[in-house]
């Protein structure tokens, strides 16, 4: 059976901050299904999940930075209801911390290059005292992308160097880059493939990643031709390392996300009968929230930043709701001081028109899909995006700027080509007046009732099921180890 490690800093359900969660708890499951056999390893990091498992020490070590060693032991995580083997690798003061990535203040922690240095080789160590090793190493973002490079040209771990790498990028606006200055950390590597770490002056864990594994993949098709275009300076790389590049859509995990079985929302959705279903979860939603449930409710669930578009939200309710469109705001999520500061004043002008949890709460999550009629995601880049297609398959019709996996997965309901993907309503420019537009036209269509009940009922069938997916990696792992 071929073997595939997924290296990662989160995994649903054990420790999660986005998306790249999500997909790290369930592709090894996927691929498991159709003859891999796929484990991962995480950070202990501290959360109530890895908190209540038990788990059982597998390796133990140290790693040595500069004249520092870090002790750690990598844990199998016991009474795992995931479907694959899933690992911790605990390193006392660097990953049992409040958060995953954000200290106190909301910054990154300032010891990243440290956690993410022991990490690394803390999972090389273990991998070199396997009896039976992987043939494949799955990293995923640039807090994992040093070790295509450490396998191939440090010393200490060239007994790996046959191990295929892939890399997935999930979010290229974060390169991990550091100052040439903190080189001392690394460990020993041959002088010839100093460039390797370089871009731009700095040591950049993103683009050695890309430069150093034998494939990477975006979570889109459509992110990896912007990526192309623009990547904060990597565009030339992209270019220059096109042959190895894939674009792979991601699925969700249908198991989780379904709304006949999902434990976390009021109602769930019985044989046919969809209106119900949805009627019953928006009541249920107005017990919690301040709207008025008989108007169409539009929601936004996810991070607040700038990167998701989270900062037109404060204008564009004011002025929906400010010229009378006849509709309720739903937002849930957490993020950027500015943006939250701002929800909470427009909050208090719009009370009954304009709620909002300002928090990140999964249950909550799921209620709102089943709950609203319509979901925004106004983004400035979206390499994939998994929201648009939980909404789709809970019956909340996506409103999406048209950008990397969003242009991928939704199709405007006025264009009538026979396009794979849900129906929603796409808007183009990152503006007030676009997005107000395309809020103007999901109005319109809801207003339309027997068409919004057919879009709707569309897009809760369409397949964003994980099988596919999984199957396109198997085969780019499978290229590359044949
Ligand atoms: C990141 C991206 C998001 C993607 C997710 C999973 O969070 O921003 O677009 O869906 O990773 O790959």
């Amino acid at each position: 059976m071929a073997t595939v490690l997924h290296l990662s800093m989160e995994c649903y359900p054990a420790a999660k901050a986005g998306g790249m969660g999500d997909v790290v708890g369930a592709l090894p499951k996927y691929l498991n299904r159709i003859g891999w056999d796929a484990a991962v390893l995480i950070p202990k990091h501290r959360t109530h999940w890895l908190d209540t498992h038990p788990t059982q020490v597998v390796w133990s070590g140290k790693v040595r930075l500069h004249e520092r060693y870090y002790a750690y032991c990598i844990e199998y995580v016991e009474n795992d209801p995931t479907a694959f083997p899933l690992f911790v690798a605990h390193i006392p003061g660097l990953f049992d911390r409040s958060s995953i990535y954000l200290d106190d203040t909301g910054r990154g922690w300032s010891d990243e290059v440290v956690r993410h240095l022991v990490f690394q080789q803390a999972a090389l160590q273990w991998v070199q005292g396997m009896a039976y090793k992987p043939q494949l190493l799955h990293c995923h973002d640039h807090h994992t992308g040093l070790i295509p490079f450490m396998v191939k040209h440090c010393p200490e771990y060239r007994n790996l160097a046959d191990i295929r790498t892939v890399f997935t990028i999930h979010n290229g606006a974060y390169h991990g880059a550091f100052s040439w200055d903190l080189i001392h950390l690394l460990p020993w590597f041959d002088a010839e493939a100093r460039e390797l770490l370089d871009w731009n002056h700095a040591i950049n864990p993103l683009a050695a990643a890309i430069k150093c594994c034998w494939a990477f993949t975006t979570v889109s098709p459509g992110y990896l031709e912007e990526l192309r275009e623009h990547s904060n300076g990597l565009e030339w790389l992209i270019r220059h390392e096109w042959p190895k590049a894939h674009g792979i859509l991601n699925g969700i995990d249908t198991e989780v996300w379904n709304p006949r079985t999902d434990r976390h929302i009021f109602y769930n959705l019985k044989g046919h009968a969809i209106q119900k279903y949805k009627d019953e979860n928006k009541l249920a939603l107005a017990q919690r929230f301040r709207f008025e449930p008989q108007l169409p409710v539009v929601t936004y669930i996810g991070r607040l930043a700038r990167e998701k578009g989270a900062d037109l939200l404060p204008d564009l309710i004011g002025r929906t709701l400010g010229s009378g469109f006849p509709l309720s705001w739903l937002i849930l999520g957490s993020g950027d001081a500015a943006i939250e500061q701002a929800l909470r004043q427009i909050m208090h002008h719009f009370k009954g028109r304009f709620d909002a949890a300002l928090e990140y709460n999964e249950a909550l999550a799921h209620q709102l899909y089943a709950g609203s009629d319509l979901l925004i995601m106004p983004s400035r880049v979206e390499p994939c995006g998994l929201n648009q297609m939980y909404a789709a398959r809970y019956g909340t019709v996506p409103i999406v700027r048209a950008v990397g996996g969003l242009r991928d997965t939704v199709v405007d309901y006025a264009d009538t080509r026979p396009l794979p993907g849900a129906r929603g309503i796409q808007f183009t420019h990152f503006d007030l007046t676009d997005a107000t537009a395309a809020v103007w036209r999901a109005l319109q269509l809801y207003q339309d009732q027997k068409r919004f009940r057919k879009t709707r009922n569309y897009d809760m069938k369409v397949d964003f099921s994980w099988e596919r997916s999984a199957r396109t990696y198997a085969q780019l792992y499978d290229s590359l180890i044949h």
